[in-house]
């Protein structure tokens, strides 16, 4: 086997007489890679998660240089008695279960797919939003690799410790509101000075689940007076308690499913949601959108005639540009200014607080890894509810029925 440990890539001795005991002993190999994804700054397992992995039986291997971009040095994995290992082929190669952040990808300076850097039949822990990428789901289940998709977690109680999309989710809602704020020309709380009184700035958070509660959390710390709205009435006791004001638009129907999330809303209610969220919107100084339906494209809540009307200089974050986007305008990616708005449209807002979002995001991976297993071995019953949820592929076999009908009806990549 091609490894090499330490700085130098040699193999130090101590660390061999402790890989050979590992061989012998069946220890399984937890294997976190650096991220390659251009601007992915968060890894998967942060030095102080990895003593939980230790002392539930696993050994760790980390790739050299692998917590750069959130501050974590390579000592500092080694101090907490992980291995690091030089290089994605080897980390690949070794490990058993690969935790990751985002989805596996072609690696370009190896010529190879980070799948095919796996062996076969080993297991893999990551985002990997299998309904967008029936390629990706097709070839882990080629390699015969045991996927689980950190995204396809229920978001019940019992899986809350795992919930990776929540714990990103807060990350983005908190840093919208601090990128709003250096956007605006304008002071967030009440001032009164001797230069005179000025007036707090006035926010709305659209959508207010879990990154729409943590923006308003964080605008209310700032000072502003913060409204949020959302078409599910649940959440307006959740947007009270933070101090901030809740509307919606009056509706008859059903606005949410048993899971708890929003319905898409039909077309005359949409009406009537446009015309509520017009009049809120020309009086407020930014606006933060996050509203979003599972499995489709971000509903439009802000029109392009809606921004025509805000007062120049105020700003819109929109961070359900991934999925198409909030506002009419929003280009995903990037900022523009139309009618004298400030438009956002960040795509990875976790990857710019990576120090906090890896820490969370690592609890999380932790927790669900520890769930897969059972005296350092893996454990897997596809009849628990989160087991069985985000199994995306298992000996060979797309086991996650919606992705299954997509691999099925898509043509493979040439
Ligand atoms: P969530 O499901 O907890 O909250 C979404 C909220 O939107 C729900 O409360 C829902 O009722 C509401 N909503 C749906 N349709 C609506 C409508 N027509 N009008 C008003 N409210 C409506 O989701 P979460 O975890 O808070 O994520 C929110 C968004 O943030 C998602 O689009 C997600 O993709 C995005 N996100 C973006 C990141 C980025 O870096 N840009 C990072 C993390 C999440």
């Amino acid at each position: 086997m091609n490894v090499s440990f330490g700085a130098g890539g040699e193999i130090q001795r101590g660390m061999e007489d402790s890989i050979l005991s590992d061989v012998r002993s069946g220890t399984l190999k937890v294997g976190v890679p650096k991220e390659i994804v251009t601007g992915e700054r968060r890894v998967a397992l942060v030095p102080d998660s990895v003593g939980r992995l230790l002392k539930a039986g696993f050994a760790v291997l980390v790739e050299a240089g692998a917590g750069e971009g959130a501050f974590y040095a390579d000592r500092q994995y080694e101090d907490a008695g992980a291995r690091i290992v030089t290089g994605a082929a080897d980390l690949f190669g070794q490990a058993d279960i690969v935790l990751k952040v985002q989805k596996p990808t072609v690696n370009d300076a190896l010529g190879a797919h980070e799948v095919e850097l796996m062996p076969e039949g080993a297991t893999l822990i990551t985002f990997i939003q299998p309904l967008l990428n029936p390629d990706l789901v097709r070839l882990l289940a080629k390699r015969r690799i045991t996927s689980f998709s950190m995204d396809a977690i229920p978001r019940i109680a019992r899986a809350q410790a795992m919930d990776a999309l929540s714990s990103q989710s807060a990350v983005a809602g908190y840093k919208a509101v601090l990128i709003a704020a250096n956007a605006l020309g304008k002071f967030f709380p009440m001032m009164m000075t001797a230069a005179g009184t000025i007036a707090p700035t006035k926010v709305l958070v659209m959508g207010t689940g879990v990154a729409g509660l943590q923006a308003i959390a964080t605008a209310r710390r700032l000072g502003a007076v913060v409204q949020g709205y959302d078409i599910r009435p649940a959440t307006k006791e959740q947007v009270e308690s933070l101090g901030a004001t809740f509307i919606s638009p009056q509706l008859a129907e059903q606005t949410e499913t048993t899971g708890g999330y929003a319905q898409q809303l039909a077309e005359d209610a949409q009406e009537r949601e446009r015309a509520l969220v017009q009049r809120v919107v020309k009086g407020v100084d930014i606006v933060v959108t996050t509203a979003l339906i599972p499995g489709r494209r971000a509903p439009v809540l802000v029109t392009a005639p809606m921004v025509q009307e805000m007062q120049p200089g105020s700003v819109i974050v929109d961070i359900a540009a991934e999925m198409g986007g909030n506002c009419e305008l929003t280009e995903p990616g990037t900022v523009v200014v139309r009618h004298g708005v400030t438009i956002h449209g960040p795509l990875n807002l976790p990857s710019a607080m990576p120090v906090h979002a890896s820490q969370m995001y690592a609890r999380n991976i932790s927790n669900m890894l520890l769930h897969l297993t059972r005296e350092g071995q893996l454990h897997l019953d596809f009849e628990d509810s989160i087991t069985g949820a985000c199994c995306i592929t298992h000996n060979g076999q797309v086991l996650h029925e919606a992705s299954r009908a997509l691999v099925s009806a898509s043509t493979p990549d040439a």
